[in-house]
């Protein structure tokens, strides 16, 4: 292990506190990369040796962060650049292949933020996935049409947080769209809609083998969270349960196919209500979002961002050691609030572990060694949000920028 490293994080979103302090922590050098108008977020700023601002989207376009990020490496020795964002996957992975650091390069990074690479990718391992059709030449599109039923999935390749997904009703819905997308089409995947309970999986993986991993379950899926307005909700599954280690094995296969090599990951499964199956659904390359690290937090005691930044301090040859594993559960729910500051003291019970403190928000996590008693009160204190704090926004049609 190597504690004097130099890290160049990047984050266009505010993500990564723990890692960045866990980083410090093992003795290395953290310099944060990220948007001038995130100055006020609050960074751990006792951890971090420097912050550079990027002044504007322009400026965050890959070949203006490659000028900016050789310039400081005239003066600064990198030796790892960490994405703590899914969007600033590519981006790390462009300036590693330009600076000829080590790390995930730009042929994996694809296949771990394009849908269609991972859907391509996907198939050739043998996974099963929703049927598929790259939005490009149209006898492929109708020929897709032609061998499947409606609904779909209109979604873009290289979004998040189910921006910009729509879900298609028939043939004539798409070929509108289509024509209102114009040159934008190609950046979209056409997908069968797999009705179902979507999953996640989150992993810790080193040397090309997956050294953890914990399956969850949402409560309702993500699109409907986001594009209907719901209330969020998720949970561990029953650890040993058939279905969670079959998730998990599932998951084993997408990453080492997909050619994660070492890091975190957050994938995605459908469990089909038609025919009981698992379909892949997608994969990254980071910690999984919605505080749903938070959650794994309470039920398993490891804090994945910092699981990562140890990884990170590791060299080839190194061996990675897990922290102490709980067998807890967790579950954790999330709303957005009609009060600015929602009075979230009606929940008392010991096994509430954490509170979100956001304004217009409402969320907790919930913990307790038994799974029935967190699906108990996750039942009992979904409703409540309902009933005392929930309300829904249209939802943006791209990332905030
Ligand atoms: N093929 C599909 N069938 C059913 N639901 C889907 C499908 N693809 C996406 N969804 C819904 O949209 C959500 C977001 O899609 P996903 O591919 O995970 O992209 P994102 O990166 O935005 O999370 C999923 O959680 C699920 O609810
Ligand atoms: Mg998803």
């Amino acid at each position: 292990m190597k504690n004097d490293m130099t890290f160049l994080c990047i984050a266009s979103y505010e993500k990564g506190r723990d890692f960045m302090r866990k980083a410090k922590e093992l003795g290395n050098n953290v310099l944060l990369l990220t948007s001038k108008k995130l100055a006020g977020s609050p960074w751990p700023r006792e951890s971090i040796d420097e912050i550079y601002y990027i002044p504007n989207e322009k400026s965050w376009e890959i070949p203006n962060l490659i000028n900016a990020v050789s310039y400081l490496a005239r003066s600064v020795k990198i030796d790892r650049i960490i994405a703590l964002d899914d969007f600033d996957v590519e981006k790390a992975a462009s300036l590693r292949e330009h600076l000829r650091i080590p790390g995930m390069g730009e042929t994996t990074a694809r296949y771990f933020r394009d849908k269609l690479a991972m859907r391509i990718r996907a198939k050739e391992i043998g996974l099963n996935i929703p049927d598929f059709v790259r939005v490009l030449n149209y006898d492929e599109i109708n020929e897709f049409f032609g061998r499947t039923e409606p609904p779909y999935i209109l979604k873009p390749r290289m979004q998040a947080g189910a921006i910009g997904i729509t879900k298609i009703e028939s043939k004539e819905q798409f070929w509108k769209r289509i024509e209102e997308l114009g040159d934008k089409q190609s950046y979209y995947l056409l997908e069968q809609f797999v009705a179902g309970k979507i999953h996640h999986v989150d992993t810790i993986l080193f040397d090309r083998e997956v050294k953890y991993s914990v399956a969850g379950e949402y409560g309702l899926p993500p699109f409907e969270v986001a594009h209907q307005g719901r209330v969020f909700t998720s949970r561990l599954m029953e650890y040993g349960s058939k279905e969670a280690e079959e998730l998990r094995l599932l998951n084993e296969k997408a990453l080492k196919g997909l050619g994660l090599v070492k890091g975190v990951s957050h994938t995605e499964f459908i469990r089909s209500e038609k025919d009981g199956k698992l379909y892949f659904l997608e994969t990254s390359a980071r910690v999984g979002g919605a505080n749903l690290s938070e959650m794994i937090k309470a039920g398993t005691g490891v804090n994945l961002w910092e699981e990562w930044a140890k990884l990170e301090t590791l060299e080839d040859g190194d061996k990675y050691e897990l922290p102490e594993i709980e067998k807890n559960y967790s579950a954790i729910i999330t709303s957005l609030a009609k009060q600015k500051g929602p009075d979230l003291s009606i929940f008392s019970e010991p096994e509430v572990v954490w509170k979100l403190k956001k304004d217009y928000h409402a969320g907790l996590i919930l913990s307790s060694p038994k799974y029935e008693r967190v699906s108990e009160l996750l039942d009992k204190h979904t409703k409540l949000f309902y009933d005392n704090f929930f309300t829904s926004q249209p939802m943006k049609e791209k990332a905030a920028d």
